[in-house]
């Protein structure tokens, strides 16, 4: 049986070893991005001198709480290297993020990355995305609208609840709509449909914000690297 919460370790630490001094860190969201952040805290005692940005609320708390100096956008609006996880990656390195609801944060950090690495565990390494959900970001203003378009593009699409079925809310206030619309042939027109509906603040699909995947593969990394 796989291990994957150690092979998301394992990702995470190759990872981290590409963080250098003087350098400003993107810090994703999520299990495996959690198992870099403890990895870069643990550097960050031993005296790497580097200040992050953090792409959610969950994230900088325990960033704060390892001692990880933080920055924001107002201060630095370059990033030299940010490491987060995806929920599926294919060999083109386009990925579905957003599990975790941090996807507009996280997106943001990618986009200002020179430098954007995603880790993952092996299940996460698929021939095609589209299996997981694709989450959404709305404005609660718009959430029925934007439900009816997205369901009237093709996929089955929810509003994102809490365990207790209260409304799920990002870190900026936001609903979230899951939508499932099976393999993507073609997740570029998919994504410029999505940008087109007023009301959709985000949407999980990055398409060409990663540079290279670090997939943990039972005691192994292996590296990918976005072809130019
Ligand atoms: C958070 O919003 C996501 O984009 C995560 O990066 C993604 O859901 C992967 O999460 P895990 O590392 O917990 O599987």
């Amino acid at each position: 049986m796989v291990n994957l919460d150690a092979e998301k370790l394992v990702a995470a630490r190759r990872a981290v070893e590409f963080v250098e001094d003087g350098q400003v860190v993107g810090l994703g969201t999520g299990s495996t991005a959690a198992h870099a952040i403890r990895e870069i805290g643990r550097r960050v005692r031993e005296g790497l001198q580097i200040v992050a940005i953090p792409t959610s609320l969950a994230t900088e708390a325990l960033a704060r709480s390892l001692g990880i100096p933080l920055t924001n956008f107002d201060e630095h609006q370059k990033i030299d290297i940010a490491i987060d996880g995806a929920d599926e990656i294919d060999s083109n390195l386009v990925a579905i993020k957003g599990g975790g609801g941090a996807f507009l944060r996280e997106k943001i950090v990618a986009q200002a990355a020179t430098r954007m690495i995603c880790i993952i565990d092996s299940s996460k390494l698929v021939p095609q995305i589209g299996a997981a959900k694709l989450p959404i970001e709305v404005l609660p203003f718009a959430a029925g609208f934007v439900q009816a378009a997205v369901a009237a593009m093709g996929a089955q699409v929810s509003l994102r609840r809490k365990a207790d079925g209260s409304l799920f809310a990002t870190d900026q206030g936001n609903a979230v709509l899951d939508a499932r619309f099976g393999l993507l042939s073609n997740p570029e027109a998919l994504a410029r449909k999505l940008t087109s509906i007023p009301g959709l603040l985000a949407h999980g699909l990055f398409l060409s914000e990663i540079d290279e995947l670090i997939t943990g593969r039972g005691d192994q990394a292996e590296c990918l690297r976005r072809s130019a």
